[in-house]
Order: C-alpha cells, then sequence, then structure tokens
C-alpha cells in the first residue's frame, strides 16, 4: 500500500506522567527515515507546500496545534485531511501535490522523509505535475 495515502495510528504509551507516541521506521511508517524537518510560527491565514516530489514519501505530524492537507495525485483525485492529534500521522507517497493550510495558531507540523532534501525531486509547476503524473 505504498502508493496510497492515508492515516497512520501510532503507538500510544498513556501514562499519568504524561503521554508517549513512538514511530519506528519500516514498521510504523513504510519507509527508511533519511530526513525529518519541522514547519512552526505559520502567520495565520498562511499555506504552504504546492509542489510534489517525484522520489520522496512522507509522513506528516500535528505535533501541536492543526493544519489542513490537500493532496491532489494528478488523475482529479482530490483529499482533505485534517491533522490535529499527535498520535497520528499522514502517510504521503511520492508523486502527489500537496498544499497545506489552516494552520492553528502554535501549530508544529512535523514532516518525516524517506530522501535527503534534493531540490531536483521537486516539482513546482502543476501543470508539469499532471504530466508527468499520467505517465
Ligand atoms: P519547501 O519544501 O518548499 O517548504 P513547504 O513545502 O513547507 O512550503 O521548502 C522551503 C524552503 O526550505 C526552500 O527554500 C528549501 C528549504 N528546505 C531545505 O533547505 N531543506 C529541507 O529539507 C526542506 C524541506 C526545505
Amino acid at each position: 500500500m505504498r502508493n496510497t495515502a492515508k492515516i497512520i495510528d501510532l503507538k500510544k504509551v498513556l501514562d499519568a506522567r504524561g503521554n508517549l507516541s513512538i514511530i519506528e521506521e519500516c514498521s510504523d511508517i513504510p519507509f527508511k527515515i533519511e530526513r525529518v524537518h519541522w514547519i512552526y510560527d505559520v502567520p495565520g491565514g498562511e499555506s504552504r507546500g504546492g509542489h510534489a516530489y517525484r522520489n520522496t514519501e512522507e509522513f506528516i505530524i500535528a505535533l501541536s496545534g492543526s493544519f489542513d492537507i490537500l493532496l491532489d495525485s494528478g488523475d482529479g483525485k482530490k483529499q482533505r485531511f485534517y491533522l490535529n492529534r499527535s498520535y497520528m500521522g499522514l502517510y504521503v507517497p511520492k508523486m502527489v501535490w500537496r498544499e497545506m493550510d489552516n494552520f492553528s495558531t502554535n501549530a508544529i507540523a512535523m514532516v518525516i522523509s524517506s530522501t535527503l532534501y534534493d531540490l531536483d525531486d521537486y516539482i513546482r509547476n502543476y501543470e508539469l505535475f499532471t504530466k508527468e503524473a499520467s505517465k
């Protein structure tokens, strides 16, 4: 199921001292982790993304607050996901156009990636994306 976007529930260790969640590569998420970045201090009304990756798979978690992720596979299928829990995340396969918006105050989006940063992996032009996605 590596080419299907899906919400993945993570393990939760509930504790009166505070809860804990875990991600292990290749088991809790379907890829080997090469990179982690996070998005924070997003001003109200701003959006992020607006691109696809040729080879990168991602897993995105709302570590704090909430936001929406709009996915578009290039074949007319669009899905909107609302993330607001730190014990679940969205798996995004490669070759999916994504936009992130509706960030709440103090939202933190943690993005786990299957590749190191590579500018050439980005498709930032939507027409080019639909063309490459239909191949
Ligand atoms: P970008 O991936 O376009 O952010 P988003 O999809 O959240 O809107 O990246 C924004 C900038 O950050 C861009 O100039 C490249 C830089 N960047 C890195 O240097 N390394 C990274 O791993 C990432 C994700 C971005």
